[in-house]
């Protein structure tokens, strides 16, 4: 099913290059700009971009890598320690 008709990007365009950057790092964050570079294209008018996530979002190798899960919590308690006063 073609996604992205500016740039003529199916939805197999889009597995193969999740899978590609997935199996070449498995810590990769992977964006909609990273699957346009992959493919060599770029976005045009941005209109297939709903369709775009939500194609990425039904491939397996999107999940987020373990190494990078629950950093938000991390930096949450950081920004906590922070804030608070010493008491000296
Ligand atoms: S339809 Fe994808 S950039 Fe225009």
């Amino acid at each position: 099913m073609i996604v992205c008709h500016c740039q003529n990007i199916t939805s197999q365009d889009i597995d193969a290059a999740i899978n590609w950057m997935r199996a070449a790092d498995g810590t990769a964050l992977i964006t909609p700009g990273k699957v346009y570079r992959a493919l060599g294209k770029s976005a045009d008018c941005g209109g297939c971009m709903p369709l775009f996530l939500s194609t990425m979002r039904k491939n397996d190798n999107m999940e987020v890598p373990m190494t990078l899960r629950g950093l938000r919590a991390g930096i949450t308690q950081e920004t906590q320690n922070e804030r608070r006063q010493e008491s000296n």
